[in-house]
């Protein structure tokens, strides 16, 4: 572009790309807040981080999720890279943990492998009030015991998480979707009624792939039709019959509330035996807050040893939207500075600025006038920073050693010398204790 061009050419301001929410200060407070808390949580319960890459070969979303779903078969952000891979913007996290798990062997060591990780994941769905293209999850995999017990810590876990910022309003949906013995011919007894139904071609054909996922349609007159369709959690075979009874029954001994929902269908392939949903009724259609369970085969699948695994995934943005609809505001996750310093003339300012970096080496979170404003100008900024105290420092206190500070809250005003150690007791020691 040429000089001429540059000048006379205005530019048009550009949005985010369609269904992809920013979080912007004050209410990314919140965000952030959620999401470290339930990173908190999961450290507490012996989940370590694993920071996982955002893009991976196409080939293991189409493995690990399953091709017949619609995460994998409509909804993937995959383009070839430059050296003509076909790559993928992750659209969930168990796969590339399972991945990452089997090629760093730690399915070798200590079992179960315990991990958490956050962030953003991508599908391209129909964007909506809480459905977004780039969604955030915290999630956590338990890898390599298949033992009841661990269910049960991860689905308390997730309840910890919810409770933990205050949500109420949300109920924990329970079921078993069986495993490799006694899954295919429930499925093929489910074919088997789904076929003889005036069914739409559509619906026909998603019956033929994959007959659970109909059990899932919202049409009235599918769910008329289906009301009699063979379920899972009948069809049990001993084995997994048990193991669901012991995750109800340590359910019941932490007093976790749940509700049995033996129609729900999970979005991804991998889930066998226990599967549940974190439902809110505050949010409208996309009411699911969270959602995981036990995956048998996925290890396998993606070439690893044949080990079980089960883990979650916290919807963030839905969190948020939750919060929102109880009316529920997080205690303590201010970001906003403790203490905002006005530099009168360049001299002033470069002392300030010393000043401030010295507050902030103490721990105390501070932030300063640039751009070389007036007073009065300066002084806006400090009400709009929400600091509680403003550093005020001109020539005179320059010259007298002694800065003026300000409460921001009851607008009194006093002096300290000019020194970071003085300021701070100033600042933070009530006048009736006097500093040691
Ligand atoms: P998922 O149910 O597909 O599971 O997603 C988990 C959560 O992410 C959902 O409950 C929802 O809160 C949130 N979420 C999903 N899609 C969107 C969207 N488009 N917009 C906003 N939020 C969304 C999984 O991803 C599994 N990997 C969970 C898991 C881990 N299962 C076992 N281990």
């Amino acid at each position: 572009m040429s000089d001429t061009q540059q000048k006379s050419e205005k530019f048009q301001p550009l949005s985010a790309p369609k269904g992809v929410p920013d979080y912007v200060p004050p209410a990314s407070a919140t965000f952030h807040a959620v999401r470290s808390e339930f990173v908190n949580q999961a450290h507490l319960a012996g989940y370590q981080h694993i920071e996982l890459p955002i893009f991976e070969d196409t080939t293991l979303f189409a493995r690990g999720v399953g091709e017949s779903t619609d995460v994998v078969s409509k909804e993937m952000y995959t383009f070839a890279d430059r050296g003509d891979r076909s790559v993928t913007l992750r659209p969930e996290g168990t796969a590339g943990v399972m991945r990452s798990v089997i090629e760093h062997n730690l399915d070798r060591g200590q079992l179960p492998v315990k991990l958490n990780y956050y962030g953003p994941f991508f599908r391209y769905e129909r964007p909506q009030a809480g459905r977004y293209r780039q969604l955030q999850q915290v999630g956590v995999e338990a890898i390599g015991v298949d033992d009841p017990l661990l269910d049960v810590e991860v689905i308390a876990l997730a309840d910890r998480c919810y409770r933990s910022i205050g949500l109420t309003g949300f109920r924990l949906e329970l079921t078993s979707l069986g495993d490799r013995n006694c899954r295919p011919a429930y499925r093929q007894k489910l074919q088997d009624f789904l076929l003889d139904l005036p069914l739409d071609e559509e619906t026909r054909h998603r019956a033929q792939i994959n007959p659970l996922r109909v059990l899932d349609d919202k049409r009235p007159e599918v769910q008329e039709m289906t009301a009699d369709a063979p379920l899972m959690l009948d069809h049990l075979d001993a084995e997994c019959h048990e193991h669901f009874e012991t995750v109800t029954g340590a359910l019941d001994d932490l007093g976790i509330d749940y509700v049995i929902n033996p129609r729900m269908v999970r979005g991804l392939d991998y889930y066998t035996k226990t599967c549940f949903e974190f439902v809110h009724d505050g949010l409208g259609a996309q009411s699911g807050i969270g959602g995981g369970g036990r995956y048998d085969g996925l290890m396998a699948q993606i070439g690893g040893q044949d080990l079980s695994g089960i883990g979650f995934g916290l919807g963030v943005d839905r969190a948020v939207l939750a919060l929102e609809a109880e009316g529920v505001t997080l205690d303590g996750v201010d970001q906003r500075v403790q203490v905002y310093g006005v530099g009168i003339g360049p001299e002033a300012t470069k002392k300030m600025a010393k000043l401030i970096d010295e507050l902030r080496r103490n721990g105390i979170s501070a932030d300063m006038a640039y751009g070389g404003r007036g007073l009065k100008g300066a002084m806006k900024g400090a009400d709009r920073s929400g600091a509680h105290t403003a550093l005020v420092l001109g020539d005179r206190e320059l010259e007298s050693g002694e800065i003026t500070i300000k409460n921001l809250e009851n607008q009194s005003q006093k002096t300290a010398a000019l020194d970071a150690g003085a300021i701070i007791d100033a600042i933070f020691i009530p006048e009736d204790e006097p500093a040691e």
